[in-house]
Formats: structure tokens, sequence, C-alpha cells
């Protein structure tokens, strides 16, 4: 078992959800519960570390995905609902069907609403709001968040955790054709996914700016492995898949090559084969106040 450490870190994060098209979303549903699945222990060290001073009634998700963050608060806070908001139809019926199974569905309301939008629908007055790895997709960061100020209670907090990009997988020197193969993969996707450009941005800052007293940061670094589980199996699986699509121009033959062996699931050489595979990331989290 590993246990999350907690020191100062620069932060980032290179998913991107903006885009509901074709089976794409589908992917990055089934990477945002397996990252739900493989990282549950920490985010739930998160919830606890909030500093809350009453437990939350009222709590909103901000960009919740398919409920990694909506589960680990309904868990955290039993008497807790969750209104639970995305701007992805897919993602929030995964969510639907993810809360279900949890028997928590009577306390969670999913709304779909395109958070960039200049009027954002009546999410009442909550004690807490959580925005996991979505801040960083909103256009203007800065009014997103001053509307997270004039919306949550008076003395409420809003918990913003931020990724520090994709987990890595592979041992530095895997596979043996290619070593070194992930990063070059990484570099190469960072270009074609250069569109985030609020990814690594100085949240601290922009909470203060925004009216919010910030009243801890924490960075979580995450190191989990050699894996036991199939999910970190499947988790890499689905991330490196994701990337395949966007580094065709940017890989050598020899490195593209190596990457479709690892993906090809039938062969000798698939990453589901390998037992040597570790979840490695960070990810940190604001709390911040409205006074
Ligand atoms: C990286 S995912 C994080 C999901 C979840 N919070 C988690 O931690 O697993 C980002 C989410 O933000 C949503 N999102 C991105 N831009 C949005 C917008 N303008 N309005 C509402 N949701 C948005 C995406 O659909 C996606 O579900």
């Amino acid at each position: 078992m590993n246990h999350p450490t907690s020191h100062q870190a620069p932060n980032g994060t290179h998913h991107d959800h903006r885009h509901e098209a074709g089976h794409g979303m589908g992917d990055q549903a089934e990477i945002l519960d397996l990252d739900a699945e493989v990282l549950a222990g920490h985010t739930a060290s998160i919830t606890a570390w909030l500093p809350l001073r009453t437990a939350p009634r009222h709590i909103v998700d901000l960009g919740c995905g398919t409920g990694a963050g909506t589960l680990a608060l309904l868990e955290r806070f039993p008497e807790a609902e969750v209104t639970a908001v995305d701007s992805s139809a897919a993602h929030l019926h995964r969510l639907q069907q993810n809360v279900t199974a949890a028997g928590a569905a009577d306390r969670v309301r999913p709304v779909r609403a395109d958070l960039d939008a200049a009027e954002w629908p009546d999410l009442g007055a909550p004690e807490l709001v959580w925005a996991s790895a979505s801040m960083h997709h909103m256009a203007d960061p800065d009014a997103a968040l001053r509307k997270v100020h004039g919306m949550l209670a008076p003395g409420g907090l809003f918990a913003v955790v931020e990724l520090a990009g994709f987990p890595r997988f592979l041992p530095g020197d895997a596979p043996e054709t290619a070593p070194g193969l992930e990063e070059r993969c990484h570099a190469a996707f960072g270009h074609h996914d250069a569109h985030v450009p609020h990814r690594g941005a100085d949240w601290g800052t922009l909470l203060a700016g925004a009216g919010f007293t910030v009243e801890g940061e924490r960075t979580i670094s995450v190191d989990i492995g050699p894996s036991r589980t199939d999910a970190v199996g499947r988790y890499a699986l689905s991330s490196l898949r994701r990337i395949r699509a966007g580094v065709d121009s940017a890989l050598t033959a020899e490195d593209l090559t190596a990457l479709d062996q690892l993906l090809d699931t039938d062969g000798p050489h698939s990453i589901l084969r390998r037992g040597d595979l570790s979840v490695r990331t960070e990810r940190t989290v604001w709390a911040a106040r409205r006074t």
C-alpha cells in the first residue's frame, strides 16, 4: 500500500475534455473512471484534509466528470447532497450510473451546464464547492472563480484540485526496444495539447485575486506500484491510447512501432502483460475560504 505524502511542487494538467465528439468522450470517461478507481485513496486523503468548519450539507462539484470527486464527497460527508455540474452529457450519464451503483443517486443532482457561459444556472448556496482538474479548462478562470465566490455561503470553502499532468506508468528504461518512450510521447503530446492555456496556473494567486482567503495548499505525491490491480494496466492502456491519437507525426517510426506494440492487447508486448507498471503523478489542492 502506498500512502500519499505532502510537499510543495509546481502543478499543471494535460487532461482536455472540452470536445464532445465521437467515441473520444467514451475513452475519456473510461480514463476518468479508472483514475477514480486507482487514486480513490488519494482523493479520500484530500477530502479528509479540507479545513471545513462544519460538515457541509450542500456541495457543488464543478466539472464533475464521471463522479470521482462526487463519490468521494458523498462518502466523506454522509449528510450532504451534491450538485454535479458538467458540460458533457456522456460524463453525466456515466456519473449517474456510478452514483446509482454506489446507492447514492438520491443524494446527487446532475446539472448539465457550460461553465464558460456568462450566466450559470442556479446552483444554490453551497458550503463547499469542489473543482478537480476542471478549472484549467475554463476560458476565463478568473470569471469562474468570482462566480464561485458569489455563490458560496459565507464562510464556505472552495477546493481547487489540479493535476501535475498525465500519470507515468512505465519504468524509465521501458520498453526494451525504445527506452524512455513514455516521456517522448508526453513531450510530443504536450505540443498537441498546448491549447489548454490555464494548465499549471498559479491558482493560489488567482483565488486571492477573486476575493478568497487561501487557507491551505497541499501537494500529494502519488506513487503506486508495481501494480497489483488490473485497473492500473487498463488505466495505462487507455492513457497511452489517447496519446497515440495525437502523436502520429511527432514520433519516430521506431517509437511509433514500440508504442503500437504496447497498445496491441493481443500481442506479446502488450502493456497489459507487464508486471512492472506503476502510477506516478502529483495533485495539488488549494482550500480557499469566502470570508
Ligand atoms: C479532467 S475532467 C475532471 C473530471 C472530474 N472532476 C475528476 O476529477 O475526475 C474535466 C471535466 O470538466 C468538464 N468541463 C470542461 N470544460 C467545461 C465547461 N466549460 N463547462 C462545464 N464542464 C466542463 C469536462 O467535461 C470534464 O468532465
